[in-house]
């Protein structure tokens, strides 16, 4: 990959130029000056979604200086390192190959002279093989009941593809319940055991690792659990602890026999394992077709991102204006808004896809960057929002590029819902461009009174209704969320956030930040199980932990 500052590259410098030329230009008056705006700024993927990123504080000069800095980055032939299993993860030194669990049909997929296809499709033929058993009641408990309910035990990218996953396709959801336990906090899991009989469940203990310290106090305490039960043997067990991991040893160790354990490689990235044996949990929800279904979604949109040229390339493009926001116009978030209910957890899905993978200081030349890295992402399901922060994207100060996304079939049709949530959808990315102006309020207003005690005139009383517009969004209008639709738009965020990394310079692909919280609760864990006060942090931490030593 190439390795560059890429504020000191002859774009940066160009697209510096440009923005303190178009910095002020109003959205409404891009559209005013281009009737081919939208054709010129949408595009269509095979006709199931449709993405409009016209409203976009963007002319096609910024398009081109941003292509120009994808080039400068060699944005192409970073793309075909991954695809090609380079070992693109440096500090991990591992490639990133998620995408080769999507291309279960091919024969030949080769990693260091094997052919990885031949475990993928071994894997899947085995989450196949006990999907429909469950599915079909064949598979029993160990008191001979069919199984009614499904527990995931695990976190981060072991539960929140999964947990997102199942609930956006509950349309496609046979009779099995699920649940999923991640927090160490006690409660979930103990709310969790109360809601399920034991005897017709069924756990699937989700870890990479397996070593994960909450997946691992969750799993032994549901184990403990399960053996207590009258008559319960160990042997038990085989009938209802499933474990998806790398870490074979580990799995036999908990008492998981080597039948129940559903692989997975070091090549795929925790928060890119939905696709694998992680998505075990998605296969028994909504059956193994709709699962590859799922996966052949996410492999077409793997076969745009490959092929398409980068000019007409959506999540290169999507990548490039996110860019464009974080690091000429400094914004530091972005909103992902979902009219759909059932895809109501995708924000909080793509908050680790995208804030762990671009989350990074450092640069692929162990340089402190100078620039923006990873936005924060965060978001409601409209029209929720609309009702609570919405208010602060119209009149506040702050600029916030948003994703705004929408099914336009439902799966629910009652009275006309459908079309007043449409209708919400289209109004407020209309509004957040366009806003409306004092002209256009006191125009509409002419012969009406307002509070005169109070106000002067009717421009300090409308001056408070106005709204600056100029929020840039982007649309995305799928055609109905489908396994297939969905499998594709998360593969689009996916490629959107390794486009960012590639050209931000950064290793997307590690997770350091996230160990130095881990290794200081082990060692505060150790201090609260012993008598001795605690002294050796800064007063602040050892008076709380002290404070709460004496209570
Ligand atoms: O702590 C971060 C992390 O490593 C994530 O990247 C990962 O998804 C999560 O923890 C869970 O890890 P594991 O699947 O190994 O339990």
């Amino acid at each position: 990959m190439k390795n560059l500052n890429p504020t000191s590259t002859l774009s940066w410098k160009k697209l510096n130029k440009h923005f303190l030329k178009i910095r002020n230009i109003h959205i409404k008056d891009l559209f005013q000056k281009d009737i081919n705006r939208f054709k010129k700024f949408s595009l269509n993927f095979k006709n199931l979604i449709l993405i409009d990123y016209s409203k976009n504080r963007i002319t096609e000069k910024t398009i081109k200086y941003l292509l120009n800095l994808a080039q400068e980055f060699h944005l192409e032939q970073a793309i075909k390192s991954m695809f090609n299993g380079d070992y693109i993860n440096v500090t991990e030194n591992k490639p990133v190959l998620h995408t080769a669990l999507r291309d279960f049909k091919k024969k030949k997929i080769f990693l260091n002279n094997v052919n990885i296809s031949i475990s993928i499709n071994e894997v899947l033929e085995k989450i196949k093989d006990f999907s429909s058993k469950v599915i079909s009641q064949e598979w029993r408990g160990y008191t001979g009941k069919y199984i009614t309910d499904v527990v995931n035990i695990g976190i981060g990218g072991s539960n929140l593809g999964p947990e997102m996953v199942i609930e956006s396709l509950t349309p496609y959801k046979n009779h099995l319940n699920f649940h999923f336990i991640s927090n160490l906090d006690g409660t979930h899991v103990i709310e969790v055991l109360k809601k399920v009989n034991i005897e017709s469940t069924i756990f699937l203990i989700s870890s990479k690792t397996f070593t994960t310290q909450e997946t691992m106090t969750n799993a032994l305490t549901v184990k403990n659990f399960f053996l207590k039960q009258p008559k319960v043997s160990l042997s038990d067990m085989s009938k209802h602890f499933f474990a998806l991991s790398m870490n074979e040893k580990a799995v036999i160790k908990f008492g998981i026999i080597k039948e129940n354990f559903f692989p997975f490689w070091d090549w795929v990235g925790g928060r890119y394992s939905l696709w694998s044996s992680v998505g075990l949990s998605i296969a028994l929800s909504i059956g193994y077709k709709n699962f590859s279904l799922l996966l052949k979604g996410a492999h077409d949109m793997d076969n745009h991102f490959l092929h398409t040229p980068l000019n007409k390339n959506i999540p290169v493009l999507l990548g490039l204006i996110g860019l464009w926001y974080s690091n000429f116009f400094h914004t530091e978030t972005e909103g992902v808004f979902v009219y759909d209910q059932y895809m109501n957890k995708f924000a909080k899905f793509l908050q680790q896809t995208c804030m762990e993978s671009n989350g990074k200081r450092v640069d692929r030349n162990r340089k402190i960057v100078s620039w923006q890295t990873g936005s924060i992402i965060w978001g409601e399901p409209g029209t929720n929002g609309q009702h609570s922060f919405y208010q602060l994207l119209h009149q506040g100060t702050k600029l916030i590029p948003s994703d705004f996304i929408i099914p336009m079939k439902t799966h629910n049709k009652i009275n006309n819902h459908h079309l007043k949530l449409l209708s919400h959808f289209f109004a407020q990315t209309r509004s957040l461009a366009f806003g409306k102006s004092l002209q256009d309020f006191l125009h509409e207003n002419k012969n009406k009174s307002f509070f005169k005690k109070r106000f002067k005139n009717k421009k300090d009383f409308f001056i408070y209704q106005v709204c600056p517009g100029n929020q840039p969004t982007n649309s995305f209008l799928l055609r109905k969320i489908t396994p297939y639709t969905l499998g594709a738009l998360i593969a689009l965020f996916e490629h959107k956030i390794f486009t960012q990394g590639v050209i931000l310079n950064i290793y997307s692909f590690d997770q350091w930040g996230v160990e130095l919280g881990k290794s200081i609760a082990k060692d505060v864990l150790s201090i609260l199980k012993s008598k001795d006060l605690c002294t050796k942090y800064d007063s602040s931490t050892n008076s709380l932990i002290n404070f709460y030593k004496k209570f």
